[in-house]
């Protein structure tokens, strides 16, 4: 029974540091897709830029017609490869891990609750939010944001929505602030399907759920669930 008791104390921690393992590497390859991004923004198109605006200012001190022609083909040259690199930019940030991860839809989700609110919520995501969330509290998470945007339109008549999800890795932990500048929330209010969903999934994750007025003026949604949801 020790033998066993021994082997499978062991097996889970070589799941642990084999799982931990491939989330560094996934960090790693999208720190390194961010800096060849910016690089290629903020170095390589600047560069390219700076020399078609250089041969544009000489062409029209060409006298030769013919070496007018050549000149201004090359110029359209750079159009043409500034806007490659631009799409190879785009490319390496909307990878198709990227765009079908908790990242994408979390973005998705909110960029389509923008319709609804008639104003661009902000949304900042820190740490490996794509790597160490489960699916199921992937799902959890998008469920609360939807329900959390939707009550900002239909009763905060506010004009600001700020979304935060952070990943706390030595806590290993999930959490989501919402936080609108309307009305805020009042003590008469009575408890929806909505709030009452988004206090049950947090007891169902072994997290926690809170409603009450934020440093906005208006209502701020905390959730905040530990890592280990699995189904
Ligand atoms: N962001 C917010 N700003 C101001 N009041 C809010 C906000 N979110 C919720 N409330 C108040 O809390 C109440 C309960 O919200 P809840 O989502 O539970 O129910 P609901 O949105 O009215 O209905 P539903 O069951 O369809 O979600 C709302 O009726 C509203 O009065
Ligand atoms: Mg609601």
């Amino acid at each position: 029974m020790r033998m066993v008791h021994t082997f499978a104390g062991n097996a889970a921690l070589a799941v642990e540091f084999s799982r931990t393992a491939r989330d560094k590497q996934r960090l790693a390859v999208y720190e390194d897709r961010d800096r060849i991004a910016r690089d290629l923004h903020d170095l390589v198109i600047q560069h390219l830029f700076a020399i078609g605006l250089g041969l544009q200012g000489v062409l029209p001190k060409v006298v030769q017609p013919e070496v007018a022609d050549t000149l201004s083909g090359y110029v359209d040259d750079l159009d043409t490869t500034i806007r490659d690199v631009r799409r190879t930019i785009f490319s390496l940030q909307e990878s198709e891990e990227v765009a079908s991860g908790l990242r994408g839809r979390i973005l998705r989700t909110v960029a389509g609750a923008a319709t609804v609110l008639r104003f661009e919520p902000s949304l900042t995501m820190e740490g490996p939010v794509d790597s160490v969330v489960s699916e199921a509290l992937g799902a959890q998470l998008l469920a609360v944001i939807g329900e959390a945007l939707t009550n900002v339109a239909r009763h905060a008549k506010a004009t600001r929505v700020d979304i935060r999800v952070w990943v706390d890795t030595p806590a290993r932990s999930v959490t989501v602030v919402i936080l609108d500048d309307g009305i805020g929330p009042r003590s008469d209010d009575v408890p929806g399907q909505g709030t009452v969903n988004m206090a049950t999934r947090a007891r169902q994750a072994g997290g926690i759920f809170t409603l009450c007025e934020g440093e906005l003026g208006g209502a701020e949604i905390t959730w905040s669930a530990p890592l280990n949801l699995t189904s």
